[in-house]
């Protein structure tokens, strides 16, 4: 099996890697089911990668239905350490316009009824979420942004708090008032348990967010529909296809230490052997 060492997710209205050269599909059939799609690995700037549409090419799939557990799975099983997720949000906060991007260190995790762990059965563990972000990919991508700012004006904001809602409907403006009253940034509908699942896995996992409407809170701007969502976005999939391949670049380069990658070492109750 072709092995890689960055992985990319790419969400709605992101559904291939144009940089990615010698591109290779592969079909998984995992403990946990299918993945989303087939997983394309290939190089970028000569690092091995795989890219994963998450709701499947052709948009197929709602949140509740991605397959979050075969995901990371198989990008496990093809050998990633770092894996960067882009994601369309909607912002709660003024500052935050559509077409920003944010690079989100904490999320809020809302969903109900998702598969969310690798564990159970006779196996227990405990990761820590206290910081669920790996600060060397949201460097690279900060990095990444400044390079491809000296041709274009990207405005980035480098923290921010991720609600993740289960969707598929967008939130009632009750709702918006609340996560915006809870500190959150931004919301979406993907990025939970995708994080989670990644930090069991010992990968280190960023999200490069990019804003694409108000969400229903705001006084002046209209409520979000997907139309307006999927628009914007459009507006932004080949800045975030650079920033994608720029970061690869620098994280295959410089391969830094994550501490997802030993996220396991303080967290196993099981002792190892009895899980085998
Ligand atoms: N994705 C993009 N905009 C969103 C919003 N307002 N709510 C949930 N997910 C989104």
């Amino acid at each position: 099996m072709q092995q890689a060492l960055i992985g990319v997710i790419g969400g709605s209205g992101l559904y291939h890697m144009p940089a990615l050269q010698n591109g290779t599909e592969h079909v998984f059939d995992t403990p946990y089911g299918k993945p989303s799609d087939a997983i394309v690995t290939g190089l970028v700037h000569d690092i091995p990668v795989a890219f994963l549409a998450r709701h499947g090419r052709g948009h197929r799939l709602i949140p509740s239905e991605i397959p979050y557990r075969a995901n990371i799975y198989a990008l496990k099983q093809l050998g990633v350490r770092y894996l960067i997720s882009m994601s369309a949000v909607g912002s709660l906060q003024e500052e935050l316009k559509p077409l920003d991007m944010v690079l989100p260190d904490q999320f809020i995790d809302l969903t109900r009824r998702r598969d969310s762990t690798f564990f159970g059965n006779g196996a227990v563990a405990h990761i820590s979420m206290a910081q669920p972000v790996c600060a060397s990919i949201t460097d690279a991508l900060a990095r990444a942004v400044n390079e491809i700012n000296l041709t274009q004006s990207i405005t980035l904001h480098r923290h921010g708090t991720y609600v993740c809602i289960e969707g598929p409907q967008f939130s009632t403006q009750a709702e918006s008032h609340w996560y915006r009253s809870m500190g959150a940034s931004v919301i979406g509908m993907s990025n939970m348990p995708e994080a989670k699942l990644a930090r069991e896995a010992q990968i280190a996992y960023a999200t490069l967010a990019m804003v694409t409407d108000f969400d229903c809170w705001h006084p002046r701007e209209a409520y979000v529909t997907a139309e307006m969502a999927i628009t914007n976005l459009m507006k932004n999939t080949e800045r975030a296809q650079q920033i994608a391949a720029a970061a690869i670049r620098i994280i295959g380069t410089e391969r830094p230490s994550s501490i997802a990658h030993d996220a396991l070492a303080s967290a196993l109750i099981t002792p190892l052997e009895e899980m085998m």
